[in-house]
């Protein structure tokens, strides 16, 4: 990859994805500018999932593909796993052991996943704030290592601790920026709290779920009044326009 010197690194769903309009917006935008902008998708769909999307909305293929919730990062285009990344996924992971305590709760149901790399789940109950804070505490009292990401009042993953969006991003602009690159992380719900919290100039995009409202002011986080890739578009002109 030549010098990155400018990188968005952005959620799909609800973020990237959702307005076509403001998405032709952000893209005729980036094309219009005297520079390239490495594109980074990082989202909680797996990898066939997540390039079924990227073909259905005729989306530009990225320079990284991350799924899975951060515990996956493939090159755009082969679609090639990192092995550095996936090695580091193996550390501590017991996806039975979360399956075992997820059975004493009848309302949290597992989602069908092609593989293990995290166990997620959905739970459908008008508790599920509180059902959620149990469950993290049960897993919690069993001891067993993991991270806990709870999105979009609905949706848990269970992650291998180093794992993440944040994490993920973190390891991405080690491997393959410079201190000199422009970055905007952009997402809209809990999973891409931990991405939005790392430092970077950062946006919620207008159209973001309640859980993201709690995140501290800080000057280097833009709240956009419009809706996702619109969204994008207005922070982008915020901070490198
Ligand atoms: C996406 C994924 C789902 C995950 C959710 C939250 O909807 O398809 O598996 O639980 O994001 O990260
Ligand atoms: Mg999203």
């Amino acid at each position: 990859m030549s010098a990155v010197t400018h990188m968005l690194a952005t959620d799909l769903d609800g973020t990237f994805v959702g307005d076509t309009n403001g998405l032709k917006l952000l893209i005729n935008y980036y094309e219009s500018l005297p520079y390239e902008v490495t594109l980074v998708y990082i989202t909680g769909r797996h990898l066939e999932s997540a390039t079924s999307l990227i073909k259905e909305e005729n989306l530009p293929i990225p320079k990284l593909l991350v799924t899975d919730v951060g515990t996956s990062i493939y090159e755009g285009d082969t679609w090639q796993a990192d092995p550095k990344w996936q090695k580091k996924m193996k550390k501590d992971w017991n996806p039975d052991a979360i399956r075992a305590v997820a059975k004493d709760f009848p309302q949290i149901r597992v989602q069908q996943l092609p593989d293990d790399r995290r166990v997620s789940f959905q739970i459908e109950a008008d508790n599920s704030s509180a059902l959620a804070g149990k469950f993290k505490m049960a897993l919690e009292t069993a001891g067993i290592a993991h991270k806990f990401i709870f999105s979009s009042g609905r949706d848990i993953d269970i992650l291998p601790t180093g794992s993440g969006k944040g994490e993920a991003l973190r390891f991405i602009v080690e491997k393959y920026t410079n201190s000199d690159t422009s970055i905007l992380v952009a997402g809209d719900s809990g999973n891409d709290l931990e991405m939005l919290t790392l430092g970077y100039p950062s946006v919620i995009v207008a159209n973001s779920q309640e859980e993201l409202l709690e995140i501290e002011e800080h000057p280097k986080l833009y709240r956009a009044t419009k809706n996702c890739a619109g969204g994008i578009h207005e922070a982008w002109m915020h901070f490198y326009g």
